[in-house]
């Protein structure tokens, strides 16, 4: 049985009922670990240190992941153009690794022998924290004490007040919100409806304000995005920075029916501003950079890629050999890609770089071409020779004799 729990604390309902669940009910001594991954609720996080130390953590810290995050969590899966199931850029996914990582690293350091998160049985982040978990640190246990308590919200909010456990929550709150800098996943009230149309207070990220169109330039450097309209920035800065352009123009929200790695089908929204306009950008960077074999290969693998890192495989030897076939792809893809934004649209509309394979020689129909026309009387023959003859032997050029 363990004895010391770091607990992935959110400041949250659940995870400070967890806290005083821990140590009445398993009689650990608990110390709690917030993760700053960019939440965009202008997090108070010295008051989320102070709530977890009043619902009895023997300790609280507060991780300040956004850099991390950014570079090593969020740059790897937007190289990869990583969409799950070709729409969703997978925001929670990709944090709980990264959240897992911190949590081994503080039971290292405090001298704990267990993790806790405070995800339910049903949803994703439950499979993703526990896999990575077990994959860092195969020797922690791991408990989960929401899925155990058998507790509806109702009874922990009860709980709550009973223990003097400081809460924000109130019974009004229906949603179930996770957001960090790459984007912001709703879930639950009326939404749990697929055919109910989410209602606009829903919204925070994609709030239309900006009524004039505008363009706005990323730069890349070997498919990592490292400036805006030429002002080089940190990556984590970067996102924040496009989250708050793109989102004006009301653009970035996805609605969908995913798939969960446990088999329920749920109805997800999200906002994702930023994501979904870098995805566009660096993708057609590589239309430009990519030569034609190695782009194919590379969109094949793609959807392996995000259904690894929604399945919980952050951490996982098919993952890292992937990494290895994206990291070497991107070495050209350098350059800049124009945006143009108007309310309700973000749009590619121009690109260049150095390690173009564009040849206006080969491609101009100008007197410049270059292109070596009487090539292509023979390789096209030659191109249609078997179905030539298919057609002659079994096909419609049979039929008339
Ligand atoms: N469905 C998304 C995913 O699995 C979002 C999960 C959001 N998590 C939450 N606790 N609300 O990645």
């Amino acid at each position: 049985m363990a004895k010391r729990v770091v607990l992935a604390y959110s400041g949250g309902l659940d995870t400070s009922v967890a806290v005083r669940w821990l140590i009445d009910e398993m009689g650990v001594e608990v110390i709690a670990l917030a993760a700053d991954v960019g939440q965009g609720g202008g997090e108070d996080f010295e008051a989320v240190r102070q709530r977890a130390l009043a619902a009895g953590a023997v300790e609280a810290v507060v991780v300040d992941c956004k850099a991390e995050f950014a570079q090593d969590y969020v740059a790897p899966a937007l190289r990869a153009n990583a969409l799950y199931e070709g729409k969703y850029p997978l925001v929670s996914a990709l944090s709980r690794p990264v959240i897992a990582r911190h949590l081994v690293a503080a039971a290292r350091e405090h001298g704990a022998d267990a993790v806790a998160h405070g995800c339910t049985g049903k949803g994703n982040d439950q499979v993703r924290f526990e896999v990575s978990t077990r994959a860092l640190a195969p020797d922690l246990e791991i408990i989960a004490p929401v899925r155990s308590w058998g507790m509806t919200r109702e009874d922990a909010i009860l709980y709550a007040y009973d223990h003097n456990i400081p809460i924000t929550a109130t019974k009004e709150k229906v949603y179930s919100i996770d957001d960090n800098l790459w984007g912001r996943a709703i879930e639950c009230g009326e939404m749990e409806d697929p055919w109910a149309i989410p209602p606009p207070g829903v919204w925070s990220m994609t709030v239309p304000t900006a009524t004039e169109a505008r363009d706005v330039v990323v730069g890349f450097e070997a498919g990592v995005p490292v400036s805006i309209d030429g002002q080089a920035m940190p990556l984590h800065e970067l996102v924040v920075s496009l989250n708050h352009t793109v989102g004006s123009y009301g653009w970035g929200r996805i609605d969908m029916v995913e798939n969960r790695r446990v088999g329920i089908k749920s109805r997800e929204t999200y906002e994702c501003p930023a994501a979904l306009a870098l995805i566009l950008a660096h993708a057609d960077l590589e239309s430009l950079t990519l030569e034609r074999d190695l782009a194919r290969e590379k969109s094949r693998l793609e959807p392996r890629y995000a259904e690894l890192i929604y399945d919980g495989l952050w951490f996982s030897p098919l993952k890292q050999a992937l990494d290895a076939f994206i990291d070497e792809s991107q070495r050209f893809v350098t350059g800049d890609v124009r945006l143009h934004l108007e309310p309700g649209s973000c749009r590619v509309v121009s690109r260049r770089s150095d390690s173009s394979l564009y040849s206006y020689d080969l491609a101009t129909y100008d007197a410049a071409d270059r292109f070596r026309h009487e090539d292509s009387a023979g390789f096209v023959r030659l191109w249609g020779l078997s179905v030539a003859t298919w057609s002659g032997r079994q096909g419609p050029g049979s039929e008339s004799s």
